[in-house]
């Protein structure tokens, strides 16, 4: 399995795919509607020089991938980032989903990130013992915050410092400034 930068033209597709079922069966997320490859393909475009967007990619297959994203666009947030996973259920349980992680997390400390957060709809034993697993610590859980497939769902809140926050931080460094981030 390799992980690598996601590409919009040749991704979208799959991590649509990969993503529907926790749309349209689920609740680890609160959207209502899957996104098809073309929108899909889009929200990657809109913040793909800020942030990684990150493909696992087995025998040619994209199998999962792992991305990060703004945590608030107000401009004092930008060292602070949210992340989010998702593994073709066919994989689940195979190292794939930490090592997307292993390999984003690094990319947001050479950026300059300082702050990574995670909400995780409640139960995800599988979710929250990965976000556990690479060191995150809990905020505090949100009750009864959506309401999706005719029932309220508590949101758990995760928090993990990437870096010392310096007193004067420098900006935060595009994509395309680390020259050898995964390709
Ligand atoms: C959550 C998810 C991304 C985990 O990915 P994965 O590739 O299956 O997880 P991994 O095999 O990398 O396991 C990561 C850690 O979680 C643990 N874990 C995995 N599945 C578990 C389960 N069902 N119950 C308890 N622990 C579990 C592993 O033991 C591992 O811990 P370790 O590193 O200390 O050994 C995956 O289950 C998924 O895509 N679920 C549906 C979408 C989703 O919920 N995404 C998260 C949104 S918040």
């Amino acid at each position: 399995m390799i992980v690598r930068l996601a590409d919009p033209s040749r991704d979208a597709q799959a991590i649509a795919a990969i993503y529907r079922p926790a749309v349209e069966e689920g609740v680890a997320s609160f959207e209502e509607v899957a996104p098809s490859a073309a929108e899909m393909a889009a929200r990657m475009a809109a913040i793909l020089e800020r942030f990684p967007w990150l493909v696992a990619v087995e025998a040619d297959r994209v199998v999962g991938y792992a991305y990060a994203g703004p945590h608030r666009e107000r401009p004092g947030y930008r060292w602070s980032v949210d992340i989010s996973v998702y593994v073709d259920g066919a994989f689940h349980g195979r190292g794939i989903g930490r090592r997307l992680y292993d390999v984003l997390l690094p990319i947001l400390r050479r950026q300059g990130m300082v702050n990574a957060y995670a909400g995780i709809t409640l139960p995800n034993p599988a979710s929250v013992a990965l976000h556990r697993a690479i060191g995150m610590q809990p905020v505090g859980v949100y009750e009864r915050v959506g309401f999706k497939r005719g029932a309220w769902h508590d949101v758990a809140h995760y928090q993990l410092r990437l870096a010392d926050p310096p007193g004067v931080p420098p900006e935060p460094r595009p994509l395309t400034a680390l020259p050898d981030a995964p390709a």
